[in-house]
């Protein structure tokens, strides 16, 4: 099979095309377009491939999954075939992704805590550490050391990879409020809450998260260790109630968290986290009710909560 490949202006990317076994798969055309991309620039995570449409259409080109066989994609021709390229940059691994924005907060925040830091900011007298203060470290640390954890142990990810830019804009995102919340929290002038607040925030946010560690299980369950990444139905627990139960539990550590320490810092991250992750929790249900749609014998998605608090 001749395989020609293009840029999405129509301009030839291997120049000659590419010859293949009529059983080849298009991992194997990913893999022949690196060996010929200039400087094996071109690794197959790097590669989106789709077919073409026509000049003008609205329509959603079709991405080729690397799972399938070239021929599914010929469409009566089974000698020739046009796919367009697209470089989609340099890509890095989820798990590197997750792990390096999650070392930023679970590093930072314990050098607020340990160290005379605020002399920099000013604050030349001995810092008083309330108990609170000493639980909020144990917490934070434990929360992004479980995060972590789950990044290797627990998720299976749909993706292999994703773009290295998106690296520096997560790490911007939970590095400074990291550092911003350590900051409040572990000040010289900071004023703890009420013994009784601090229990209650602590332990409720403590349940949050074994909440959420559980919700991790269960949906690392509606994947085969092998599978294609595809979408299940997550039943169960909380699930039952919400799309997003560990979006929603994540939300409520969050809040346990602030109940107990109480800072502006900690508010606005909560805040922005909520936002995001309602965000999220919106298309992942937008998704699963498309999948599930009760036609052609697919199950009708059942009716659920998208994220709670807020309702949706
Ligand atoms: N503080 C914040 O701003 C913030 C923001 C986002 C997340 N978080 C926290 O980080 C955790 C991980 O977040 P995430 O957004 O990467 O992943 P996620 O949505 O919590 O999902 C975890 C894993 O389960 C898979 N999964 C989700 N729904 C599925 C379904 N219906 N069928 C099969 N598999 C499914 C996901 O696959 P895919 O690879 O296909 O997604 C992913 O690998 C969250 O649960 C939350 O605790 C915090």
């Amino acid at each position: 099979m001749k395989v020609t490949v293009v840029s999405r202006s129509g301009k030839e990317v291997i120049k000659g095309g590419i010859d293949l076994g009529d059983s080849a798969t298009v991992a194997d055309l990913q893999e022949a377009i690196h060996r010929r991309s200039k400087a094996r620039k071109f690794y197959p995570s790097r590669q989106r491939l789709t077919l073409p449409i026509q000049p003008g259409s609205k329509e959603r080109p079709v991405v080729l999954n690397f799972k399938k066989s070239l021929k599914d994609y010929c469409d009566g021709n089974l000698d020739y075939l046009t796919v367009v390229f697209k470089d989609l940059g340099s890509q890095v691994s989820y798990r590197t992704l997750f792990f390096w924005e999650y070392l930023g907060p679970l590093v930072l925040y314990p050098i607020f805590y340990y160290f005379p830091v605020y002399q920099y900011f000013g604050y030349k007298g001995e810092r008083i550490i309330h108990p609170v203060q000493t639980y909020a470290l144990y917490y934070w640390c434990f929360h992004y050391f479980k995060r972590i954890l789950e990044t290797f142990f627990v998720h299976r990810f749909s993706h292999a990879t994703s773009p290295l830019s998106n690296v520096f804009r997560n790490c911007a995102y939970y590095w400074s409020f990291g550092s911003y919340i350590a900051y409040c929290v572990n000040h010289p002038l900071y004023t703890p809450v009420s013994y009784h607040q601090m229990k209650i925030g602590f332990g409720f946010g403590l349940l949050c998260q074994i909440s959420n560690f559980y919700c991790h299980i269960l949906l690392r369950n509606l994947r085969k260790p092998d599978g294609n990444g595809g979408y299940q139905i997550p039943r169960g627990f909380l699930f039952n109630i919400v799309t997003c139960a560990n979006y929603t539990t994540e939300i409520y550590q969050l809040l346990g968290f602030n109940i107990a320490t109480q800072t502006v810092a900690g508010y606005s991250f909560l805040a922005v986290a909520t936002i995001i992750m309602t965000n999220w929790a919106l298309a992942k249900h937008r998704r699963l009710k498309k999948i599930f749609d009760g036609k052609d014998g697919r199950p009708k998605y059942p009716r659920r909560w998208v994220i709670l608090p807020p309702f949706l």
